[in-house]
């Protein structure tokens, strides 16, 4: 996982002249911080620094990963994809690369694509990121939506396996809701001057009550299916990793399951709603944690923008080293920067092959 440095804490919504209180924001939401970019940062950095552990952790060469798959809905630009900035800077050169914008339900969304992919023999090492960085869509004058986000990415490599992993997955959608939640700038629905992006559109819009009572019901039920057909019985269940958004929907998601709060991971008060990047944030911090031990039945549920939701339940199979090789950031170091050579030469040698095609057919003129 990598979150900026920049921590913004309840308080400085006070001093920027906003009309809340730090208590309301943390027991209405469990928020006390997030973690916020700085200006030059874009959500492929945050990437890159994710991913980079995952392969670390994972001991695993970038030049072997299959396909890189970056859930985001901030990417750095519409065209082209983020997975393809992150997957050239990572070095993972034998890799294909996609964005998958299911906003906050996109984590959980790629990984069961990802594990599809594994699953069907197309790809052997995948690697899911989580992407965002939707503070630069925040109106800092709105105080329901502003105290809410943060920025940051988490990062998973899924890799084939005789044991099963992942045990069972569902994705859902119901577009009806769709102005819910929008941010809908930069998109090809014109407004009505006919242009695209117009001042004030880029700024995330939300119904935060009726996403509330929704996402609740919502990441219960999508949990349950999850459960049900992994064959699993609730108390099975040993650490439930919903989204983070707000403290209260994981409480009454948890409630409505029956789960008992000690097999409930939050840690949404450090780091607020970091869209795509909360679930694998939270995973990070809950292996880090000591809260996850090989064998566990894991339950990921996720909700967000779209409406979409997904789950996915799995059995933790790896373990994950507390201690890298001290060589390995070095190995891996030497990797990324031969990566940007190699990338450069690229460009380079387009730039060549551009200008001698340009002489010949001058010549042919
Ligand atoms: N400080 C003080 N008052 C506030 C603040 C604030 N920061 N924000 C809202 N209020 C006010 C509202 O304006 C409202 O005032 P009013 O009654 O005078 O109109 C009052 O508090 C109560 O508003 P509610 O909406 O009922 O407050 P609630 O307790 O539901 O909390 C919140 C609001 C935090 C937005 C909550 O509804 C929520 O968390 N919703 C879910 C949002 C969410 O998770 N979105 C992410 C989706 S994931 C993705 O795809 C990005």
């Amino acid at each position: 996982m990598y979150v900026p440095t920049r921590v913004i804490t309840n308080d400085k919504f006070v001093e920027m002249g906003l009309d809340t209180t730090p208590e309301w924001i943390s027991s209405r939401t469990g928020i006390s911080q997030r973690h916020i970019v700085g200006k030059d940062e874009a959500t492929s950095d945050l990437a890159v620094k994710a991913g980079q552990e995952a392969l670390l952790v994972g001991g695993a060469h970038a030049s072997d990963i299959d396909l890189v798959i970056v859930a985001t809905c901030t990417p750095d630009q519409i065209m082209p994809s983020t997975a393809s900035l992150v997957q050239d800077r990572l070095g993972a050169n034998n890799a294909g690369a996609m964005d998958l914008n299911a906003a906050c339900s996109g984590f959980v969304y790629a990984l069961g694509m990802g594990a599809g992919q594994i699953e069907s023999g197309r790809a052997k090492q995948v690697l899911v990121i989580g992407a965002d960085e939707l503070s630069i869509h925040l109106d800092w004058q709105d105080r329901s939506t502003c105290v809410l986000f943060g920025d940051g990415a988490g990062a998973v490599l899924l890799r084939a396996s005789k044991e099963p992993g992942v045990l069972s997955s569902t994705m859902g959608s119901d577009g009806s809701g769709a102005g819910l939640l929008t941010i809908s700038g930069g998109g090809s629905r014109r407004r009505s001057n006919g242009r695209v992006a117009a001042n004030g559109d880029d700024f995330l819009r939300m119904n935060g009550a009726q996403i509330f009572r929704w996402a609740t019901q919502m990441m219960a039920r999508a949990a349950e299916k999850v459960i049900a057909a992994s064959g699993l019985k609730l108390d099975q269940v040993d650490l439930f990793i919903p989204h983070q958004a707000n403290i209260r929907i994981m409480e009454n998601t948890a409630r409505r399951l029956g789960l008992p709060t000690e097999r409930v991971f939050a840690n949404v008060g450090e780091y607020g709603n970091t869209s795509a990047a909360s679930i694998p944030i939270a995973l990070c911090e809950a292996l880090a944690a000591g809260r996850i031990k090989g064998g566990d039945n894991i339950v990921l549920s996720s909700f967000g923008a779209g409406l979409s939701w997904a789950a996915l339940a799995l059995r933790w199979g790896v373990n994950v080293p507390t201690h890298v090789s001290r060589w390995s950031p070095l190995r891996q170091q030497l990797e990324s920067r031969m990566a940007a050579v190699r990338s450069a030469l690229r460009r380079q040698e387009r730039k060549v092959r551009t200008t001698i095609d340009e002489r010949l057919g001058r010549e042919k003129e």
